[in-house]
């Protein structure tokens, strides 16, 4: 596996949740980021990382897109001519396809989308990427970057990678609220709320962890915590109702996607 290693000379335009996780993930993985500058125009400071308001003399090497996509069109006129032909543009941006951060980033060596979620800043997270155009010694240094803040797979294209967002890049904020309606459920039955939080949040954080180290299928998990006949079995039964978890995440996940497919509409203009 290549090392992982942030480019001298690089820059996070926009370094505010999702950048300031990543940075955490990288500084917990022992990354040096000295040869990274956050662009921030309120100037707030990101502990460990050197924080500017304004553009630095460029060309960056690699530069990440931190803002939001609803920012896409106000800042781009200003980076396009910062932006090298050996400067990589990797974008956050949800739902900006790579055709469209190449039309406002024509000199870019290639352009790379990255969907990360929260948990990067454990490196714990999933990062899917995605690029047209990034050549095979670029991808792999990529790939050892975001490796370092956990699960990152290629996508093979813009629509792919925005099925991946709408699972793991929304994802914690959908566990979250599970953990929440698990904990509420407790309390309403008589427990009391703090007890009743941490229970759910164990609960979740330990299935996952043994879901992952085991390897062993959802449903094979099920099986062993239910027995016939039993609570558990009774609990389940109103999960896999027609209208029960599947169609439920299932509608959730489609609105991900919708709104998505309305952000690339407004991107590409
Ligand atoms: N949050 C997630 O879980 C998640 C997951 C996947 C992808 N993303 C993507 O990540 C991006 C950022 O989301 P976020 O949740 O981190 O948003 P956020 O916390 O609001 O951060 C956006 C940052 O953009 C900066 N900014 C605003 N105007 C700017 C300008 N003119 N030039 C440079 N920077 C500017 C802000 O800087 P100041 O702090 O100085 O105001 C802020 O730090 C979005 O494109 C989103 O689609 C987010």
């Amino acid at each position: 596996m290549e090392k992982a290693v942030m480019p001298h000379g690089s820059w996070f335009v926009g370094c505010g949740n999702m950048g300031g996780a990543m940075v955490r993930g990288w500084q917990k993985a022992g990354i040096d980021l000295v040869g990274l500058t956050a662009i921030s125009p309120s100037g707030r400071d990101i502990p460990g990382l050197k924080v500017v308001t304004g553009l630095p003399e460029g060309p960056p090497s690699w530069c990440f897109l931190g803002f939001k996509p609803q920012m896409l069109d106000r800042i781009a006129p200003d980076l396009a001519p910062a932006i090298g032909k050996d400067s990589v543009v990797l974008s956050l941006l949800a739902g900006v396809e790579a055709a469209t951060l190449r039309a406002r980033f024509p000199h870019a060596r290639a352009i790379v989308r990255l969907m990360p979620n929260l948990p990067v800043s454990e490196g714990e997270g999933v990062t899917a990427l995605y690029s047209p155009d990034a050549d095979e010694q670029l991808r792999t240094q990529i790939e050892a970057l975001h490796s370092a803040l956990g699960f990152a797979p290629w996508c093979k294209s813009d629509d792919e990678l925005v099925i991946t967002s709408t699972v793991a890049g929304s994802g914690p904020a959908y566990v979250a609220r599970f953990i929440d309606a698990f904990a509420k459920a407790g309390c309403a039955a008589g427990l009391d709320a703090e007890l009743s939080a941490r229970l759910a949040l164990e609960t979740v954080a330990g299935t996952g962890l043994m879901a992952r180290r085991t390897g062993e299928s959802m449903d094979a998990l099920a099986r062993r915590v239910a027995s016939p006949g039993g609570t558990t079995e009774a609990g389940l039964a109103v999960l896999d109702e027609e209208k029960g978890v599947d169609a439920l995440v299932r509608r959730v996940v489609e609105a991900a996607r919708r709104r998505s497919d309305e952000l690339a509409a407004a991107a590409r203009g």
